[in-house]
């Protein structure tokens, strides 16, 4: 149902490469709420061909940019500026990959050439897509910016690997760059920490299975579906939220506040 939450706003949203990713669900729901946007991925997530069916059904066109490229994020500003036909409101940054994970490389023997390519793909760029959108002066005042997060920035998760000071650097920046953009245009910039989700980026993470049902468990209302982390996406791009700035949101159905549940209790007592 549409309440025309985003009606009259532009923005750029990364990252949806399927019909499972987050960013793709947004896309869907921006479009509903009367939002127009340009897509854009990595070149060589253009081959797989579905963002051009999400384009399509969008009514826009699909910019290929390497988020790591200050000059591909340059260049996609620049041709969504003139598709939109205007300056943007809000930009997502739903972006994420390892290579160490990737390719199943330990904590105890991280190859650092890859966990350099790690930061830059899932941290760094996001303070690129924002130092550019500084200098180009693309955003409109009260624009919002968020980048997606998860809970290993703050707790140990083994197999997460070098992403979980990926995710770390990711929140620190919403920090200072949300304090940065606040006081020159009113822009707010934040994290969204969210639940465990199937994705080509989430199931990519060994014992993805085992950390997806055991946070099931743990959450009081169970993990967040993709489809409600678009949405509250969309509630973090309206005009309803615009003091919300500088923070790591969770929307994990109330796993990162849960120490423990009845069914665990049950499940590890000795008096089975
Ligand atoms: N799936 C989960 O369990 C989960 C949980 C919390 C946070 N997140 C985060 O959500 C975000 C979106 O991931 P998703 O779960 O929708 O998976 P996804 O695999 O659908 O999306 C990840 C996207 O990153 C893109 N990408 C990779 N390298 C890039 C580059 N150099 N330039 C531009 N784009 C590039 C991929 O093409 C892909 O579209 C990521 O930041 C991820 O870490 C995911």
């Amino acid at each position: 149902m549409s309440e025309n939450l985003l009606k009259g706003k532009r923005g750029i949203i990364t990252g949806a490469l399927d019909e499972n990713s987050i960013a793709w669900k947004t896309a869907l729901k921006a479009k509903e709420q009367g939002a127009k946007f340009v897509l854009t991925n990595a070149p060589i997530a253009m081959r797989m061909g579905a963002i051009q069916d999400l384009a399509k059904e969008c009514d826009t066109i699909v910019v290929p940019a390497d988020a790591t490229s200050v000059e591909d994020i340059e260049k996609l500003y620049a041709e969504a500026k003139e598709f939109l036909g205007g300056n943007f409101d809000f930009l997502l940054h739903s972006i994420g990959m390892s290579p160490n994970v990737r390719k199943g490389r330990e904590y105890g023997d991280l190859n650092y050439d890859w966990v350099q390519k790690s930061w830059d793909v899932s941290a760094l760029s996001f303070h690129k897509m924002m130092q550019v959108a500084e200098k180009q002066d693309v955003m409109n005042e009260w624009g919002s910016i968020i980048g997606l997060s998860y809970i290993a920035a703050q707790r140990v998760y083994p197999f997460y690997s070098d992403m979980a000071e990926a995710k770390a650097i990711l929140e620190s920046i919403a920090r200072s760059y949300g304090y940065r953009f606040g006081k020159l245009k009113n822009v707010r910039v934040n994290t969204i920490s969210q639940s465990p989700t199937k994705t080509t980026a989430g199931t990519g993470i060994g014992g993805f299975d085992a950390f997806y049902n055991y946070a099931e468990a743990l959450s009081p209302l169970g993990n967040a579906p993709s489809e409600a982390c678009a949405d509250y996406i969309i509630a973090m791009f309206s005009d309803l939220t615009r003091y919300v700035n500088m923070q790591n949101l969770f929307h994990d159905g109330g796993y990162s506040c849960t120490g423990i549940t009845e069914e665990i209790v049950e499940k590890f007592s000795d008096k089975k």
